[in-house]
């Protein structure tokens, strides 16, 4: 597939007004996205768990207008007006309007709410965006019945990822892949597709505790630190990095190995920062909280012999993967010595998930 083959010919049907409603996950990323090219294109590729429980539920509604001149929209965050959300959604509606060009004919009231806490610090801009991509497609479907599930699904992850790269990869579960490299077939820049290999049981219901370290708005955006990465002196072997841990990482998913798993994943995490620790401005995304925590892991696992890692996102908070067999004894662990490294305690339950649902 090409950027054009989402540019639909005429639509068979009219549609005077109608209402369609989303779920879509949050995603965590294995080997991390970091760094892209123009049109939201990743500089690398990456692979992650589409989670189950941190969820946004969108519902669009649509009304045709007479002016077809410009968009116009409403945002509703839990039943109140967001106009603050309106510049970035405005940016995406003009990203997607080639691909979507019904998008003038109509007003859009966009209703939006989170199943986890707003300003979590856990990004809703993967499970946000998707849902909202998801909810568009739905009303192009209803233009155009004639459409194919996997034209559908594929086109919702290419829309996605305009809204926001990582955004493409939590449509679907249970792992998702987004950039193209030799590793991994039917891989591509332009949206998500399902990890196409075997995957040992192991896997199954691995566990996700989110620990929210700090819940304040970061002080680098993404956009920022991906940037970055354009003038930045490891860039190129970072991004080789990348296409060589999507390599091994498919030995890893297929056997099982937990100890080399959790081994790629962290060194994933910390390669992660230290591109933002090395950029030109630097930055910190972790508190003293985050490597306690990790500290705190590291010697668990070890006196233990349990499978309990961690992974970061582009913040301070700590992802602590671990498979369901061990899920009681690590829970306790993270409760009794981890929680009070949390902002007010705070801490979220997840694990991987199937992808998002119409409602
Ligand atoms: O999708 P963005 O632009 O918010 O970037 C997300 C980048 C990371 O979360 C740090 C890594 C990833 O692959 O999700």
């Amino acid at each position: 597939m090409t950027e054009t083959d989402f540019i639909p010919s005429a639509y068979s049907k009219t549609l005077e007004n109608g209402k369609v409603t989303w779920e879509s996950p949050s995603n965590i990323a294995l080997v991390k996205y970091w760094g892209k090219k123009e049109n939201q294109i990743p500089a690398n590729p990456s692979i992650s768990f589409t989670l189950n429980n941190c969820k946004t539920i969108t519902e669009l509604s649509y009304r045709t207008k007479v002016s077809d001149t410009d968009f116009s929209f409403e945002v509703y965050l839990d039943g109140e007006k967001k106009d603050d959300f309106k510049p970035k959604i405005e940016t995406f509606l003009k990203r997607i309007h080639v691909y979507l060009p019904f998008l003038k004919n109509y007003h859009f009231k966009i209703e939006t709410t989170n199943t986890f806490p707003h300003s979590s610090g856990i990004a809703s801009s993967a499970s946000g965006m998707s849902a909202l991509a998801l909810c568009f497609m739905s009303t192009e479907k209803q233009l155009n019945p004639e459409m194919t599930t996997n034209y559908f699904n594929q086109k919702a992850s290419f829309l996605a990822r305009l809204g926001s790269g990582s955004a493409c990869r939590s449509l679907e579960g249970d792992i998702i892949v987004w950039g193209q490299t030799d590793a991994i077939s039917g891989s591509s820049d332009l949206y998500g597709t399902k990890y196409p290999y075997q995957v040992h049981e192991n896997f199954k219901e691995y566990q996700d505790t989110i620990l929210l370290v700090d819940k304040g708005e970061k002080q680098v955006s993404s956009t920022v630190g991906h940037n970055l990465m354009h003038a930045h002196p490891y860039a190129e072997n970072r991004f080789k990095q990348a296409h060589e841990n999507l390599e091994k990482l498919k030995p890893i998913l297929e056997s099982g190995d937990l100890n080399k798993f959790i081994a790629l994943m962290e060194s994933e995490a910390l390669t992660l920062h230290a591109m933002m620790m090395t950029s030109m401005p630097y930055f910190i995304l972790m508190k003293p909280n985050t490597l306690e925590i990790i500290n705190k892991i590291w010697s668990f696992r070890e006196s233990t012999g349990l499978h309990i890692g961690f992974t970061l996102d582009a913040g301070a908070n700590v992802h602590v993967l671990y498979p369901k067999k061990e899920a009681k004894v690590i829970l306790d662990f993270i409760k009794n010595e981890l929680v009070a490294y949390c902002q007010n305690e705070q801490y979220i339950c997840d694990q991987i998930g199937f992808g998002a649902n119409q409602l």
